[in-house]
């Protein structure tokens, strides 16, 4: 029997994870530009469609965006002191994240950035809501980008948000590198390539823990002990080593 549009769906969303690690292995550009058409067809608010996209293959090119965001590290894991003591101990960066030269293999960068000039076209209600506008803005710019990352996975590719990008530093010295105009915002860097790595199980909240049906809710969302455990939950499972090693 065939699988249902469903089914199909439900497989893909589940075969996306976050890749951290990659083979150098290139990726045709027939394959990019697979990618970023199914962005370009992502819903946006208002039709705005306020995307660009950057694609950088060039290991110069790459390496320079990375040396950009090397010093976030160092003062993420600084503002880590400030964390309250009920949450365990201060994140390990080592084997999650982006930490420079995660990413030294991956062969293909994809960097989506917002033209606010675009949001003109939104109605005068929103444009008089500063945060309702800025939701949709960043409503729209996130789907182009899950878009991407779903097709990517249709072709077997690991991807990454490396958010890394979007402080201030960052993005201001990559806007300069790539000629991005400064009034342009970086949403999030995509990084590509064929996964080294195969991710572990999910951590992922229960259907039935989410999910509420009709008026009757008071009294059934989690207590704040509740959230507080998860919290810790979900520190633990992202700060530890979720993803294994393949043989390449
Ligand atoms: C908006 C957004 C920003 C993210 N930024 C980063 C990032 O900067 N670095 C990183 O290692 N992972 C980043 N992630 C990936 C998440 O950590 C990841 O999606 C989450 O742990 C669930 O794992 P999965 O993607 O394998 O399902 C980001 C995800 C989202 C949705």
């Amino acid at each position: 029997m065939s699988k249902s549009g469903y089914d199909m769906l439900l497989e893909l969303v589940q075969k996306r994870r976050s890749i951290r690690r990659f083979k150098s292995d290139p990726i045709d550009d027939h394959i990019i530009e697979k990618i970023i058409e199914v962005a370009r067809w992502a819903p946006s608010g208002f039709a705005t469609q306020p995307w660009e996209f950057i694609v950088i293959k060039e290991k110069e090119h790459r390496q320079a965006i990375v040396d950009f965001t090397a010093s976030y590290w160092d003062y993420c894991l600084d503002m880590e002191k400030a964390r309250p003591e009920w949450q365990g101990k201060t994140w390990q960066l080592k084997g999650m994240t982006n930490e420079p030269g995660d990413y030294s293999e991956a062969p293909v960068y994809i960097i989506l950035f917002g033209d606010p000039r675009a949001l003109d076209a939104l109605p005068m209600g929103v444009q008089c809501d500063k945060h309702r506008k800025q939701l949709i803005y960043q409503s729209s710019l996130a789907n182009a980008f899950l878009h991407m990352q779903l097709a990517a996975a249709t072709f077997g590719l690991g991807a990454q948000w490396y958010s890394a990008v979007q402080t201030p530093y960052s993005s201001c010295l990559i806007k300069d590198y790539l000629g991005i105009p400064p009034e342009f915002d970086i949403y999030d860097m995509m990084v590509l390539g064929y996964p080294a790595i195969k991710p572990t199980k999910k951590f992922l909240r229960k259907f039935s823990e989410i999910v509420h049906w009709g008026i009757d809710n008071k009294g059934k969302f989690r207590t704040d002990q509740e959230t507080r455990d998860f919290v810790k939950r979900a520190r633990a499972w992202v700060t530890g080593m979720h993803a294994k090693k393949t043989q390449s």
